[in-house]
């Protein structure tokens, strides 16, 4: 939910190579109204009206970010053979044992985009893997296993987004991930509330308070925690409603200690979810919360013996991974081939991901 990001990434059949970034921050009305969306029983007012609305603001901010992008290298539009676009996630309700019928829903009208761009834009990707049976989530594996992948090293990476997932890349055997629980979002919602600030910069808020052992025991009694996988997660679930349900029955904290148990519940988790793999050695972090140094260093103090740096370290720069796993999602879908990884998502078998929208 901070910003749009972009890349033009070159795939041959002897590799990849990212091109160019460009990243447009999402301006802040646009930001409020998908805060609103994305929490159950907000909306106040037409709520169709409002969808679409925010659809279609969305499908422009994209075209825009695409037009950013091209802008910076000086590629004309007919050489980019497609964008894969993932949008924006308002609603995640994947089969959790109770939703009678999953869905999941991203905004950022596709149309928009191939209309403006004159571009193919592949999209929507999540929703067919949905239908048969699995999490539409997470989806970056198979394109982690195509380029992180090491012959003789388990390797695994960590998507540290709102919500943080893992990819487990044995040298050999069944590549599998899932998601872990909440990466930013929680800490980004504690420090907009009490600094309102965007983000804790490099998690120094957090650094400077130490954590609560009640209420880190409290927040880690969330079921989902103790679901196996395939499972996935959104805000539907982790967001400051629940957090002030947990903080509600304990004693009064100060906020800076609320932050710095937020960010150990992201480091603990995700070293309790890699602990279940001994034998990977090397870990590699992407996504926003790559930058946060003070959870890189809470994660590596947990895991001694292995080796935890950034996908820097393996070629594309941790902010850049997501989009240019939607990029090749794309390509995938455009040859006809599954993007879906059952063992993964849970899906009943691999499925071509999304829609095709012609330039
Ligand atoms: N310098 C930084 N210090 C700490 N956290 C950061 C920094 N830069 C980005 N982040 C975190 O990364 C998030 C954005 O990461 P991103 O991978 O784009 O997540 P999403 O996929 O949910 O948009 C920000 O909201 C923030 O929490
Ligand atoms: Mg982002």
């Amino acid at each position: 939910m901070d910003a749009v990001d972009a890349v033009l990434i070159d795939f041959t059949e002897h590799g990849h190579r990212v091109l160019a970034h460009h990243s447009k921050p999402i301006p802040d009305h646009l930001r409020a109204a998908i805060a609103r969306l994305c929490s159950p029983g907000h909306i106040e007012g037409d709520p169709v009206d409002q969808v679409w609305t925010a659809d279609r603001e969305m499908g422009e901010l994209l075209a825009d970010a695409v037009a950013g992008l091209l802008a910076t290298t000086g590629m004309p539009a007919d050489r980019i053979a497609a964008i894969g676009s993932h949008g924006q996630t308002i609603r995640h309700r994947p089969p959790d044992g109770t939703t009678t019928l999953p869905f999941t829903f991203q905004i950022g009208d596709p149309n928009c985009i191939a209309a403006r761009t004159g571009i193919t834009t592949v999209a929507d990707f999540r929703r067919r893997d949905i239908v048969l049976g699995g999490q539409g989530a997470p989806l970056v594996p198979p394109f982690h296993a195509a380029v992180f992948r090491h012959p003789d090293v388990d390797r695994a990476v960590v998507n540290v987004g709102g919500i943080a997932n893992i990819t487990l890349l044995p040298a050999r055997g069944t590549v599998s991930g899932f998601d872990v629980g909440p990466g930013n979002c929680l800490l980004d919602a504690w420090v907009k509330r009490h600094l309102g600030r965007p983000y804790d910069d490099a998690g120094a808020w957090a650094q400077a308070h130490s954590p609560d052992a009640k209420l880190l025991r409290a927040l880690l009694q969330h079921p989902f925690f103790h679901r196996l996988p395939p499972k996935s997660t959104g805000r539907e679930e982790f967001n400051l409603g629940w957090l002030d349900a947990q903080l509600g029955v304990l004693p009064t904290l100060e906020a800076g200690v609320v932050q710095a148990t937020l960010l150990a519940l992201t480091s603990t988790t995700l070293g309790q979810a890699l602990e279940k793999y001994p034998s990977v050695c090397e870990v590699y972090l992407c996504g926003g919360g790559a930058r946060n140094r003070a959870l890189l260093a809470d994660i590596s103090a947990r895991l001694k013996l292995r080796t935890v740096a950034t996908t820097a370290a393996l070629g594309i720069d941790p902010q850049w991974v997501e989009a240019a796993a939607f990029a090749w999602l794309a390509r995938e879908t455009l040859h006809g081939r599954p993007g879906n990884l059952p063992a993964v998502t849970g899906a009943s078998r691999p499925t071509v991901l999304g829609a095709i929208y012609p330039a």
